[in-house]
């Protein structure tokens, strides 16, 4: 690549040494470069051996004499470290245990968790020097309100705290991120990321376990010259990056049997939707969804995956021949930024390695799975329709949910809400874009819902599985139908674009409880983060 093909510059910006001056235009959009390193210095496609993040081992496991159920405990330590992600430059991240992406917890559905997450981040981030407070968000959980990463919910250097997973619901893949107050982007870009696999007797029976049951978080990167990541929101447009990852190494090489894998898809991209395909035309067998697994699988030959939700898929390796490369490729979206390597995200490559054929999952591609509490919902059983309008508000440059910001419930001492269900409620939720040049992946707290609709038609089959986000395209409407339980309190709502929830594309809802009363769970005071004597 030549010095001038990658001295182009984004949008008249200022590349990754500042923000852009002017926001992304609408339509796709194509660039040679976003990284300022030398060629020499550039990762290539399909030359880094595919790694999964180490499994986290509970450091001690007791009961919990409330109700006799087993608790896993955890500690997680947020630190600066470097990480080796380039061929020969080292990068500076910051890491859960020092690791991007962060340990995998795996564990099973009736199994407690306590997580003691300490912060021992230096007091500013490398980049732009925002004060390191963090709340960490275990996303796909139904935590009550001070255990769910409550934005301003923070933790300073120095502190600690322990946060409690109730793992009750129904197997899934869930994943832990920072959601600290008008900083996630960085913070979860820079590396504190990490998957979280909650397992149950049928998950099990159906589906491959232990080395053929892959974790994949992917996301996307850009680099300085030196090695250490860049960064340019495009005033808060999004992040679109030249360097795809997965589990932290560009465009990796895995090797795999000829049998069936199943894979658990993060987009961990703070911005960038992916559209997975297989080189081969060969279908991806959706699974699992946001929620866990879907009455039906459905077989695609791609699909849009925006930042924050999880698809599980199946691919058959079965009938490839030894010394076989396949490539799963990325198609894109609209409204995103591609370079001349972001349509690739790995590579397979097969092997004569001899396969267990004794493991019932080693050629099961399972077509009905189960129904969730979720999807067995009916529109009759809505007492409500809300509707909610995301846009961006051009005279503040600020991104909203019906006019609201994060900065509101700030400014309202956390009591200003959009809205109220009653608790354990069914309720639709519309959520409108009429924005033509941006596409907005909602997430909602503590629920699972279901993809009534899209655009007034039914569902995408890859969605039609329990979700927690929504990916809302260019122009479109959906409507989601769910039910508030079984948790009472204060839950955020917000886009999964980071750089739009920071600014501000985030609002609160209130499950049941009435303004004025007690509420025992109060995220701001129910579990405050304590000084951390324990150095290291
Ligand atoms: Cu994955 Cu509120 O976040
Ligand atoms: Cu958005």
């Amino acid at each position: 690549m030549s010095t001038s093909r990658r001295n182009v510059l984004l949008f008249g910006g200022l590349g990754v040494l500042g923000a852009g001056a002017a926001t992304l235009p609408a339509g796709s959009v194509e660039a040679k470069s976003a990284s300022r390193l030398d060629s020499s210095q550039m990762p290539r496609p399909f030359q880094a051996p595919f790694v999964q993040a180490p499994m986290l081992q509970p450091s001690s496991t007791g009961i919990d004499p409330a109700d006799g159920l087993p608790v896993n405990y955890y500690k997680l330590t947020e630190k600066a470290a470097t990480a080796q992600i380039l061929p020969r430059l080292t990068t500076p991240i910051l890491g859960y245990n020092g690791l991007f992406p962060g340990p995998t917890i795996s564990l099973d559905k009736g199994t407690k968790a306590v997580v003691r997450m300490r912060n021992q981040l230096p007091a500013q981030h490398p980049f732009d020097g925002h004060p390191l407070t963090t709340s960490t968000h275990l996303h796909g959980s139904a935590s009550l309100p001070q255990y769910d990463g409550y934005a301003s919910d923070i933790t300073r250097p120095g502190f600690y705290k322990d946060y409690r997973y109730p793992n009750f619901q129904p197997a899934r893949t869930l994943w832990y991120h920072d959601h600290g107050v008008h900083f996630t982007a960085l913070n979860v870009y820079f590396g504190l990321v990490g998957q979280y696999h909650m397992h149950d007797p049928l998950e099990r029976q159906l589906l491959p376990q232990g080395r053929y049951d892959v974790a994949l978080t992917i996301s996307d990167a850009m680099f300085a010259e030196d090695g250490s990541l860049g960064y340019d929101d495009n005033s808060h447009s999004g992040l679109w990056g030249d360097v795809i990852l997965v589990n932290g190494k560009p465009w990796p090489v895995m090797k795999v049997q000829k049998r069936v894998y199943r894979f658990r898809i993060l987009n961990a991209s703070i911005s960038r939707s992916l559209r997975p395909t297989l080189s081969t035309g060969a279908p991806l067998v959706v699974v699992g969804t946001d929620g866990g697994l879907m009455p039906t699988a459905q077989s695609v030959a791609n699909y849009r995956h925006a930042g924050a939700e999880r698809y599980e898929v199946l691919i058959d390796f079965r009938k490839y021949a030894t010394g076989q490369r396949i490539e799963l490729r990325n198609l894109s979206n609209n409204n995103n930024v591609d370079y001349d390597f972001t349509n690739k995200i790995m590579a397979f490559d097969v092997t004569d390695e001899p396969v267990d054929t004794t493991d019932p999952t080693w050629n099961r591609i399972p077509t009905t799975l189960t129904g969730s509490e979720a999807m067995s919902l009916t529109a009759g059983q809505s007492v409500k329709t809300r509707r909610f309008r995301v846009k961006r508000n051009d005279s503040t440059n600020m991104w909203t949910i019906n006019d609201d910001s994060w900065q509101d419930v700030i400014t309202s001492g956390y009591k200003k809400i959009i809205a109220d269900p009653a608790h354990n409620s069914v309720e639709i939720w519309e959520i409108e874009n009429s924005s033509g040049g941006w596409f907005h992946p909602l997430h909602i707290h503590l629920v699972d819902f279901q993809v009534l609709s899209r655009n007034g038609r039914a569902a995408f089959s890859y969605e039609r599985g329990p979700k927690d986000v929504v990916y809302v395209g260019e122009g479109e409407t959906v409507r989601l139908l769910m039910k508030f339980t079984p948790e009472q309190g204060l839950y955020m709502m917000h886009c999964h674009n980071l750089p739009h929830e920071d600014h501000d594309m985030m609002a609160q809802f209130r499950v049941g409880r009435l303004e004025g009363d007690l509420d025992p769970n109060d995220p701001m005071t129910a579990a405050r983060a304590v000084w951390d004597d324990e150095v290291g």
